[in-house]
């Protein structure tokens, strides 16, 4: 007996299995997952009833031993009945007789027919442990079974169906990926990522992530906003790659690097004898962007004179070379990128506003790291596996030194983090980068703050922070760190002694 009913069980749950390549088309699954109930077993009745995601309703997705009409009305609230009191506890319920149980709304008014002698028991379909529906059936086993043995084998089949269902909403999910991946006129989206990818599963670069696969196709122009190395630069390649120019020219400029005459004839080019030196004529950046994008990096250092000539190149796609009167046009499309808050220069009268607003029809907002702690471990094997391999080297984090990379805030960013992970990876002897290999102001960071005399304020702990970080950025040269913070040697020096720095300082100093 026991024995057959082993037997009987294992023998419904390998059938179940083998639905799974069904699993594409739910509904007919799970109307065959229930046809296997009745067939092996005593069921008479079944349904599966799952959580509809917009209405939060639960709903008959398969039914087995109920006319269609009655399949109709099995609509219920999730505080409503049995089917209700089911999904919101997760837990299994058994009805001896449902003529006695006010719980049970007989909504399908399909139980008349069995009338007292029915009962009828239900299992949560967890996910992960969360419900996303009910499993009921009249009974599984003869009368000489206990229900237990019933709901142990529900509940089996209930994973099995919860299993189902998220396989089936991935393969949905991925479909819609793939749909959107080839309606782009251009490349694909994983075609052009092979060549720059972008790693960063955090919410916050989700929300990145799908406003670049939007803009991309358009011939929008888009304003990377975010601190020096969170990956703007990356952004505008990717968003050129995945549009219908990515055959055409991607040329960047950087409108920080050049002097105000210079950078407007690197922009527009010159003709001969336009000024003194200008041997020959120059075609400008713009006309090599011909069909292609232009990127315009660090746009908030540039001058208002050229703010205008920007600005009308904008509106019209018009210039003129510099020494010339004849007008020229190119089809270009305009990405551009600032660390700078550009709203604040528009007020303080350093950036034209109508250049601002024009510059800002598709803003995207890159996240610095430390709002995105979720990304790190992923970067961090990202740069260890892409730098070991341009050294030939093979190279892995030991566990001490992940987590304490993984806890660092990265003021300089993703380009602080490849910075560093080059030098971990020229530094490390055998084929691990040890904590011990890690500089000290890594672990200093938070929890050293007690060696200081004085216990410091949330602000001056910021401060500490960013100083600590550019002075490891320029190996604790205190010229250049100061040049770098806009400060005199002075407050630098000042600061080190404050912060309580000098210690970091000396052994610096022993160590290089
Ligand atoms: N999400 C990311 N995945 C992989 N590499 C990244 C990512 N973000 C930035 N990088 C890399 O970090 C470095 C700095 O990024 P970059 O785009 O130059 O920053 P920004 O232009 O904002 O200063 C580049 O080498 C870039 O390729
Ligand atoms: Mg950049």
């Amino acid at each position: 007996m026991e024995k057959r009913i082993r037997e009987t069980e294992l023998n419904v749950i390998f059938e179940t299995c083998r639905v799974i390549g069904q699993a594409l088309k739910l509904d007919q699954a799970l109307d065959t997952i229930l046809a296997i109930l009745s067939s092996s077993l005593a069921m008479k009745r079944a349904t599966v009833t799952l959580k509809d995601e917009e209405t939060g309703y639960l709903i008959i997705r398969a039914s087995h031993g109920l006319t269609e009409a009655e399949r109709k009305r099995g609509v219920y609230r999730q505080d409503e009945g049995i089917t209700g009191l089911i999904f919101r506890t997760a837990q299994a319920y058994i009805v001896p007789d449902i003529s006695k149980e006010p719980l049970f709304l007989n909504k399908t008014r399909s139980r008349h027919i069995q009338k007292e002698s029915i009962t009828f028991l239900g299992v949560p379909i967890l996910l992960h442990g969360k419900p996303i529906g009910v499993l009921h059936v009249d009974r599984l086993f003869g009368d000489e079974v206990p229900f237990d043995e019933d709901i142990r084998l529900l509940s089996i089949i209930a994973t099995l169906i919860a299993h189902f269902v998220s396989l089936n909403l991935q393969v949905r999910l991925r479909e819609a990926k793939l749909l959107m991946d080839c309606s782009y006129p251009g490349k694909s989206a994983s075609e052009a990522q092979s060549r720059f990818f972008m790693v960063g599963k955090s919410p916050s670069m989700e929300v990145v992530q799908h406003q670049m696969e939007k803009v991309a196709p358009s011939k929008a122009a888009v304003l990377l906003l975010g601190e020096s190395g969170t990956g703007k630069t990356l952004v505008a390649r990717i968003l050129h790659d995945l549009s219908t120019r990515s055959a055409s020219a991607f040329v960047k400029i950087n409108c920080a690097s050049l002097p105000e005459n210079l950078l407007e004839s690197e922009l527009f080019g010159y003709e001969k004898g336009a000024f003194t030196g200008a041997v020959r004529s120059k075609a400008g950046r713009v006309e090599e962007a011909d069909g292609g994008t232009i990127f315009l990096d660090e746009i908030g250092e540039l001058t208002l004179p050229l703010q205008s000539k920007l600005l009308r190149f904008l509106q019209e796609k018009e210039f003129e070379r510099l020494g010339s009167t004849a007008t020229r046009r190119v089809d270009v499309r305009v990405l551009a990128a600032t660390n700078r808050d550009l709203a604040a220069g528009v007020a303080e009268g350093t950036f034209r506003e109508d250049l601002y607003y024009r510059l800002n029809v598709f803003p995207i907002h890159v996240p610095p790291l430390r709002e995105r702690k979720d990304d790190i471990p992923d970067l961090l094997r990202h740069f260890v596996e892409k730098i070991s391999q341009e050294y030939g080297r093979n190279v892995g984090i030991s566990k001490p030194a992940m987590a304490v990379l993984t806890k660092y805030d990265w003021p300089g960013n993703v380009r602080e983090m490849e910075n560093l992970i080059e030098r971990l990876v020229i530094m490390a002897d055998g084929d691990e980068i040890d904590a011990s290999l890690l500089p000290s102001f890594l672990s200093v960071q938070g929890n050293d703050s007690q060696s200081v005399e004085q216990p410091l304020s949330r602000i001056e702990e910021i401060e500490r922070k960013e100083v600590l970080a550019a002075l490891e950025r320029n190996r604790w040269n205190q010229t250049r760190t100061a040049r770098e913070l806009g400060i005199t040697l002075r407050q630098i020096s000042y600061r080190i002694r404050k912060f309580g720095l000098d210690r970091l300082l000396e052994k610096y100093r022993k160590g290089a």
